[in-house]
């Protein structure tokens, strides 16, 4: 089995996943970030597929992360911390083979501000969703979910960070579960 894993970040999850030693064949990443020097830290290829941001086709884009991702023949891929939305051509060339980490408990507060918007609501917990990504984002089969509790005075760095370390022990877990 080879891992493509999607990543914008700081590459924190991706860390977890190459320390857990998994599979990861190439980390694909949408602009410069630290995750492109975890995977040269761990010997492992990245590739730059800059997105254009707003105004951008999403479809071409689409279509050349599945180039890149095909070019390292992987089975599986693995979004840690990947903040385009991706459209169909991914969905059909990795049918129920790509997932996701989700700051939250979904369905509550899908979309990229999950923290902030649970901390707004007000809930006493919120957590970790791993789940099949779909075309619908941040829906699509749930494979594994913990809660984190929102500790008075938290921020949104704290409470994030709260989660991350749970993503960070989960993540790992559930892909290797996945690729048995
Ligand atoms: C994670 O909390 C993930 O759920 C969210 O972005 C964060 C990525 O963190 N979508 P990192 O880049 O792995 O440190």
């Amino acid at each position: 089995m080879r891992i493509g894993v999607l990543a914008s970040g700081s590459g924190t999850n991706l860390e977890a996943i190459l320390a857990a030693r998994l599979p990861v064949a190439v980390v694909v990443v949408d602009r410069p970030c630290r995750a492109t020097d975890v995977a040269a830290a761990h010997g492992v290829v990245s590739e730059l597929v800059p997105w254009g941001g707003h105004g951008a086709d999403r479809t071409q884009f689409t279509h050349d992360i599945v180039d890149a991702l095909e070019r390292h023949a992987v089975d599986v891929v693995v979004m840690a911390g990947f903040m385009v939305i991706l459209e169909k051509p991914i969905f059909d060339a990795f049918q129920g083979k790509v997932l996701n980490t989700h700051p939250a408990l979904l369905p509550s507060f899908r979309g990229a501000h999950a923290v902030e918007e649970a901390l707004a609501a007000g809930v006493k917990v919120t957590g970790v969703t791993i789940h099949v990504a779909t075309r619908e984002v941040d829906s699509g089969p749930i494979l594994a979910q913990e809660a984190v509790p929102v500790l008075p005075g938290d921020t949104v760095e704290t409470l994030h960070e709260r989660i991350k370390s749970v993503e960070r022990r989960l993540y790992p877990e559930t892909i290797r579960e996945f690729l048995k």
